[in-house]
């Protein structure tokens, strides 16, 4: 990107009451992550562009989703909602510290991509006082319609006050915009609210810059870049749009996925080339899934790491914590939560394994449950390198078996057991000769049969 500075202004007063929601609009996430903090990422991506934000009220939670990604943003409040005009004016205070270039985006467009900012911003470093972002929409009904004259912008004329023939226009008002930054704050003072809602309109600042003479025009953007979230219908379409481009970008670059739309990402979802992923499986935030992995159909990851050539699932949780080694296995019905599992090891079948290490190569078989928790706190298991934990073992934590350890199926085991030691933690069975027998004939006799 050029050299120039740059000030995003992020609108984000609006109410939202379409969605019906006690969480203001701009906080419902896609993909895990707030729209609001999806706009921040856009603009970011140009790393010299400072943010502003504009919210109507809770500043505080707006500014704590969008510090990650822009630390130096401010927030501004607009107390009254007088329209997009006036909007952008609460931030009036940074925008006048000088900018090269001022972009206004609403901070309920989470699609819009970095490359239609910067087309944007390319038409103000070739003379532009200000550029509008045009689509073509397939219905424009409702939205602002593009008048060109000679590749100039001249005016946005909304569809109320529109002739039949501006109506048959497709090119559209994306709402967003970049103002040179000497003319921003001119322009924006000099927009009026003599409009039938009575808002100072920020589109408006196309006819007056135009009526200047100023140099005005419209670049145009794919669809999703201007696609505005109002309702939770739209908020899924948004989240399905963001999920088949994340998995596209996956895909090419190296991973598998045997059927796309059944997979569910997050927004920071890592994963290596030749890693494979089955049908059904969802990544919640914080994941990362190392070459060659395989998660099979139906898992469920969070906040894990899956090491090279892992294989997990099908019908796994990975949990907050969960490390899983190179070659490791977690299969079917296992959860794994805060705990390591080294390389090589198997948790294979219906097993717990949480607040613990288990070494290289150990076994766990089916049924291993650690007894982390006791009510009141979590406490550690340690499994060796090389152990083998027979089925249906219960390990109550804290408790260390040691390297190469043997355990027998069933046992509870509440004692540490020594490197190399054959532990049982269970009754030993006794035989009683003929028992079964007069126990049955018993039973039989009160039964009256
Ligand atoms: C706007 C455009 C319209 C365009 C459409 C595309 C204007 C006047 N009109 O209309 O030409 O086709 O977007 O979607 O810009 N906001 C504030 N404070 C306010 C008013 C709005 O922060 O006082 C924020 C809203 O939260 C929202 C954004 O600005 O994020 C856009 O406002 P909205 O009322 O949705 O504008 P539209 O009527 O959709
Ligand atoms: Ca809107």
């Amino acid at each position: 990107m050029s050299q120039r500075t740059c000030l995003s202004v992020i609108l984000a007063a609006g109410e939202g009451t379409r969605m019906k929601s006690a969480l203001p609009k701009v906080l419902h996430p896609i993909a895990g992550l707030p729209m609001v903090a999806h706009v921040v990422k856009a603009a970011r991506r140009d790393e010299a562009t400072e943010v502003a934000v504009v919210v109507g009220r809770e500043a505080d939670t707006v500014r704590e989703a969008v510090l990650p990604f822009a630390p130096e943003a401010e927030v501004f409040l607009q107390s009254e909602r007088l329209g997009t005009a006036h909007a952008v004016l609460a931030a009036r205070e940074k925008i006048g510290r000088g900018y090269d270039d001022v972009l206004v985006v609403f901070g309920d467009t989470p699609l819009v991509q970095a490359e239609a900012l910067a087309d944007l911003r390319a038409e103000l470093a070739k003379g532009a006082a200000v550029v509008v972002m045009g689509f073509r929409a397939p219905d424009p009904t409702g939205y602002g319609r593009l008048i060109e004259e000679n590749g100039a912008l001249v005016a946005i004329r909304e569809e109320r006050d529109a002739s039949a023939a501006e109506r048959a226009i497709d090119f559209c008002n994306g709402g967003l915009m970049a103002i040179a930054g000497e003319h921003a704050l001119p322009l924006l003072d000099a927009v009026k609210n003599d409009n039938a809602k009575g808002e100072y309109y920020l589109t408006d600042i196309v006819e007056i810059a135009a009526g200047q003479g100023l140099k005005v025009v419209a670049t145009e953007a794919p669809y999703e870049n201007v696609l505005g979230i109002n309702n939770r219908l739209e908020l899924s379409e948004a989240e399905a749009i963001w999920q088949r481009r994340r998995r596209r970008e996956l895909m090419l670059d190296g991973v598998s996925m045997l059927d796309p739309d059944s997979v569910h990402l997050s927004h920071d979802t890592e994963i290596a080339p030749d890693a494979v992923l089955e049908p059904n499986v969802f990544f919640g935030p914080g994941v990362k899934v190392s070459a060659g992995a395989r998660i099979r159909a139906f898992s469920h990851l969070e906040k894990a790491i899956v090491g090279e050539n892992a294989e997990i699932g099908p019908f796994a949780r990975l949990r907050p914590g969960a490390q899983i080694g190179t070659k490791a296995k977690v299969g079917n019905f296992c959860e794994v939560k805060n705990a390591v599992v080294d390389a090589g090891a198997k948790v294979n079948h219906l097993s717990y394994v949480g607040d613990a290490h288990v070494g290289a190569k150990a076994n766990l078989g089916a049924g291993t449950i650690t007894c982390n928790y006791d009510g009141y706190a979590k406490h550690h298991t340690e499994i060796g390198a090389g152990a083998f934990v027979g089925t249906n073992t219960s390990l109550v934590a804290p408790v260390t078996i040691g390297e190469g350890a043997y355990i027998a199926s069933g046992s509870v085991i509440t004692a540490n057991v020594p490197d190399d030691a054959l532990a049982f933690g269970r009754a030993r069975q006794e035989n009683k000769e003929g028992l079964g027998r007069r126990l049955r004939e018993k039973l039989a006799a009160q039964a009256g049969k």
